[in-house]
């Protein structure tokens, strides 16, 4: 967002994390004094929350803290009498369809975080119907750890690397996430409700890598397919959490990049 902020010019940002950084102020999105307060000296009208708890083996040892700021800090944001829109997960799903999920296919959340990012949706929209929820999945940047800078890195330092090839979704470049997050925010008519959004395409995290490499120009590392049991994973990960993006594309009217665009576009960036 804060990238794309400086192509979106027509708004004041005020961008905010739990932990001191430069150009950003501090804010606890579980405190609510200090979340309205916040709210009302900068006369924010809308806010996009993103912030999460988002490490999903930590989150099975203390799911009482995911619940805090996964869900009971969303009645707090969705209490202020301003816009939201938030960022939720295809770990609400089960994992185990065969076909994109929409919209309203129900959900079955197999994991602490998904059940906290379903009760955060549910909070949200309890107190705060107009609300907009862009569900995403598989997603990475430039910036941070994630998936891409992980692989790039094994890649250079390993011979041989083994990625799981059982699991399929969509990668989903976060300029990408922020590039639909300004369509909502930009339209015409606020159109309120849970959405899908992700890249467009359907792959496995090997066939990923493979497209990461071969994009980093990264040749000397063998990439093998494994499968999920292999890689000894300590919480369960969704094998199929591939999201229907039919929604927003008709709603919004536009048409979403491949997440193969996406990733050469993140790594020219690199
Ligand atoms: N990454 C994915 O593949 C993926 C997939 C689907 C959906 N999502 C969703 O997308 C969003 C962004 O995910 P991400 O992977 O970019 O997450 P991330 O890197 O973990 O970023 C989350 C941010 O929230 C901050 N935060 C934690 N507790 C907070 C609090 N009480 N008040 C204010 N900020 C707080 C974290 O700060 P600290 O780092 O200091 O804790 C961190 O900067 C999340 O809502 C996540 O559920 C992510």
């Amino acid at each position: 967002m804060r990238v794309l902020s400086a192509a979106h010019p027509g708004h004041t940002y005020f961008f905010s994390d739990v932990v001191e950084a430069e150009n950003t102020y501090v804010l606890d999105i579980t405190d609510r004094e200090a979340v309205s307060a916040f709210v009302e000296q900068n006369a924010i009208d809308l806010i996009v929350n993103g912030a999460a708890y988002t490490n999903v083996d930590k989150a099975e040892e203390d799911e009482a803290t995911a619940m805090k700021i996964n869900a009971e800090a969303l009645s707090v944001l969705g209490s202020q009498g301003v816009k939201v829109i938030h960022v939720s997960t295809d770990y609400v799903f089960s994992g185990d369809e065969h076909v994109p999920c929409r919209e309203t296919d129900p959900v079955a959340p197999r994991t602490a975080y998904g059940r906290t990012k379903y009760e955060g949706e549910k909070r949200l929209l309890a107190v705060c119907p107009e609300a907009v929820i862009l569900r995403t999945a598989w997603l990475y940047s430039p910036y941070g750890n994630n998936f891409v800078k992980t692989m790039i890195r094994l890649g250079k330092e390993k011979e041989s690397l083994g990625v799981v090839f059982d699991q399929i979704g969509t990668p989903t470049y976060a300029a990408d996430l922020a590039w639909a997050i300004f369509t909502v925010i930009e339209s015409h008519v606020w159109h309120p409700g849970i959405y899908h959004f992700t890249n467009e395409g359907v792959c496995s995290w090997f066939d990923f890598t493979l497209a990461i490499h071969e994009l980093a120009g990264i040749t000397k590392c063998q990439v093998r397919p494994i499968l999920s049991e292999e890689y000894a994973y300590k919480t369960p990960r969704p094998h199929y959490s591939v999201l229907d993006k039919s929604k927003f594309k008709k709603t919004f009217g536009v048409e979403i990049p491949h997440w193969m665009d996406g990733l050469r576009r993140c790594i020219g960036k690199l």
